[in-house]
């Protein structure tokens, strides 16, 4: 029998007793979706599943992001390789993958719905984890706003860019990134998204504005929109908002970028393995309220959402 155990704090819940190396049955989706908008962020302890399995879990979610790249697990594109570990000269996989507050691919027209990561190797130093990753809660974020902000951003939007989140990484100490080639950067233009969202399950609002990639509110004047993304950044990062999940080796962590922002915390040398497996899922089939389970859709009318 599945479980959904709350971790008490603004995010996180564990999910005790589902196998993702079988099917999910529609029962079990519809109370995990359900579970992504009320806790964010789902924690399936001890997993032992493959990548295809890691695949075919995600996918059940919407279409999977697929790239060409040796940091893919062989022969399974949607599958990609977190790590810091160097095998025959060759990095095996994306060291810096997410290390900074963000919303993954919300630069893209379609933006992301969930992440699912399968944690292989944990670093630690004396006997305590390093690398975990921490979110914030865009839910809570926006119900906070003070009501001028939120009548004065009411449909407005925000644009994102991929080349913003690009450079910060590239101005880091060490950093072997290279500029975005102009091809590379016409092939991820910049997307623009409102900047308060209606979360697709929950029916709540939500501040989808994150630090990583936001650089502009259209409707403003640069000054104002500088000023304003300023604080909408500072508010939505308060210490009150973040939740932090410390990595266990066999973790599978599934988190919704729609209503959380997430930060990978780079505090483990390159001698102190990280390797963690990842699906990307894109929110192409969670906004069609034929694809919400029904019971989804009955809790959202009943919430009055
Ligand atoms: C990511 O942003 O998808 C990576 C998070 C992590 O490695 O903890």
């Amino acid at each position: 029998m599945m479980d959904i155990v709350p971790s008490g704090k603004i995010l996180g819940a564990t999910v005790q007793g589902l196998d993702l190396s079988q099917p999910l049955t529609e029962e079990n989706f519809a109370t995990l979706l359900a579970a992504l908008g009320n806790h964010g962020v789902l924690r399936f302890p001890a997993q032992s599943i493959t990548p295809a399995q890691l695949r075919d879990f995600s996918s059940r979610f919407g279409s999977l992001q697929r790239t060409v790249s040796s940091a893919n697990e062989p022969g399974i594109p949607e599958v990609s390789i977190l790590s810091n570990i160097v095998e025959n000269g060759k990095p095996i996989g994306i060291a810096d993958a997410g290390q900074d507050w963000h919303t993954d691919m919300s630069y893209n027209r379609t933006v992301g719905f969930v992440n699912v990561l399968h944690a292989l190797i944990v670093p630690r130093r004396d006997g305590r984890a390093l690398g975990s990753t921490s979110f914030a809660n865009m839910h809570a974020a926006y119900d906070d706003l003070p009501e001028d902000i939120k009548q004065r951003l009411e449909g407005a939007t925000a644009t994102h860019d991929f080349n913003k989140f690009w450079e910060n990484m590239r101005a880091r100490p060490g950093s072997e990134r290279p500029p975005l080639t102009p091809e590379q950067r016409a092939k991820r233009p910049p997307s623009t998204h409102p900047v308060f969202l209606t979360h697709p399950i929950t029916g709540r609002k939500v501040l989808y504005c994150n630090p990583g990639y936001a650089i502009r509110i259209n409707e403003l004047d640069p000054r104002e929109s500088d000023e304003m993304l300023e604080m909408l950044f500072a508010h939505q990062l308060q210490p009150k908002y973040q939740y932090t999940h410390e990595w266990t080796e066999g973790d599978v962590l599934m988190w919704d970028h729609i209503g959380t922002l997430h930060n990978a915390w780079p505090d483990y040398l390159p001698h102190e393995h990280r390797l963690i497996k990842r699906c990307q899922v894109m929110a192409d089939r969670i906004f069609d309220p034929a694809f919400l389970p029904a019971a989804v859709r009955d809790a959202r009318a009943a919430a009055g959402q």
